[in-house]
């Protein structure tokens, strides 16, 4: 519930993509949003003003004349209530009204008259996106404050292909809790690893963990939310990027090194939340091993290099923050692991809460002592992990 108590005027102007609107209201109240939607004529043309209502739990407000409004001020009344003014999708057409400051109907008019920030996620045509005009005005509605979420590229509904396209629902929804976010680690660059390792045997097998990547994908997006710009160094997991997060897919714990070390001088804060495999196999075969090729194979293992000790090494390097997945003993291991390591700050979790769920149980461990927090959502405490460390690296007070 990222966006508990937040209120929001979403408008819907005419277009295609307005049907995505309906599924960023599901995902906006889902998060806690109270979610007021406005929409213009054209928008009632794609999708019904009922809809949105059901998905809002809200009546929908259509034109400045609205009887509902005893004052009938529609245009001021709906955004003074409100903490941010949402348009998705913005036509070329809204997009051009605004950006000329013209008050000729509800959405309209409430943008000129808000006393809150605005967001627009253009969608349309990419020749009309492309379009000088088009251009001339977002540029002047960024020079005056406005924020624009998108377009994105690729196929559109009139079949062709290029820019213009509405972002996607989530993508939508991850910008506007960036907006809402505090900006703890803004500047920052932040280097994070994720995901278990997978170490070769042969050409179709080999070692690996239950580690799904959640933990690590969910304090990526927590840094960026924070500001930062963040590099995922993955293992192989079936999470897609983070919006706005660089992601670099390896393999095995030396791609991983490899990938890790080439960045590692340049980052400001360095996470280390991957399963590391401890051990890769020796002689990998090139080839299928083959179950008559002369007995049970001995597989000779040897030791990989420790990323995270390696890196909080460098000199002038990185803070450094460690994960520990304990089966027992959680701060007896986690702190010994921490002082090992050289770090100044390691995340414990029981093996048995961190591995695969959606949920986790975070105890961080620093010079300062043991922070335990509660059981929550793995992006709630990566949220928290994240604010533990602007904290730490001096951020905020
Ligand atoms: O991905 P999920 O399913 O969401 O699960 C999350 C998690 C349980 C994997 C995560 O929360 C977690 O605890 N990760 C660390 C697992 C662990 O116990 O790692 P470790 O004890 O092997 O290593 C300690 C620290 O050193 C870790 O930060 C690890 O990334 C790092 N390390 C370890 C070995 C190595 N060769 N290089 C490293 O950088």
């Amino acid at each position: 519930m990222e966006l508990k108590g937040k209120r929001l005027v979403l408008g819907v102007t005419g277009g295609i993509a307005a049907y995505k609107a309906a599924e960023l209201v599901r995902l906006l109240v889902r998060e806690g949003a109270e979610v007021q939607v406005a929409m213009s004529e054209g928008a009632t043309h794609f999708v019904t003003p009922t809809t949105f209502q059901a998905l809002s739990g809200r009546p929908v407000y259509l034109d400045q004349w609205d009887a509902r409004m005893p004052n009938a001020m529609a245009h001021i009344d709906l955004s003074r209530q409100a903490d941010l003014l949402l348009v998705a999708p913005a036509s070329a057409d809204f997009l051009a009204r605004i950006s000329a400051g013209m008050a000729d109907d509800l959405l309209a008019t409430m943008v000129l008259a808000r006393d809150c920030p605005l967001l627009v996620a253009p969608a349309m045509n990419r020749q009309m996106w492309e379009n000088p005009a088009t251009q001339r005005n977002v540029a002047q509605l960024v020079a005056d404050g406005v924020g624009v979420l998108g377009p994105a590229s690729g196929a559109q509904a009139c079949g062709e292909v290029g820019p213009g396209r509405m972002l996607e629902p989530a993508e939508l929804l991850a910008g506007v809790m960036d907006f809402f976010a505090p900006k703890t680690l803004a500047g920052r660059r932040v280097l994070l690893t994720a995901g278990p390792t997978f170490e070769a045997i042969d050409a179709v097998r080999g070692i690996t963990n239950l580690s799904s990547g959640r933990m690590g994908y969910a304090v990526a997006a927590a840094a960026r939310r924070a500001g930062a710009a963040v590099t995922l160094v993955s293992g192989p997991v079936a999470l897609d990027a983070p919006v706005g997060v660089e992601r670099v897919a390896v393999q095995s714990a030396l791609d991983m090194h490899a990938a890790v070390m080439a960045r590692a001088a340049a980052s400001d804060i360095f996470i280390a939340v991957a399963a590391v495999a401890d051990y890769r196999v020796a002689r990998p075969a090139a080839h299928k091993l083959k179950k008559d090729e002369g007995g049970v194979p001995a597989i000779e293992l040897i030791e990989n290099p420790d990323i995270l000790a390696e890196v909080a090494a460098l000199p002038g390097g990185p803070f450094c923050v460690g994960f520990a997945a304990e089966s027992q003993n959680l701060e007896a291991y986690a702190q010994k692991k921490r002082l090992k390591k050289k770090i100044p700050l390691i995340a414990g979790n029981l093996m048995q809460d961190g591995f695969g769920g959606s949920d986790n149980r975070l105890v961080l461990f620093d010079d300062q002592g043991t922070h335990p927090l509660p059981p929550a959502s793995k992006e709630v405490l990566a949220r928290q992990l994240i604010e533990h460390i602007a904290r730490l690296t001096g951020e905020i007070a």
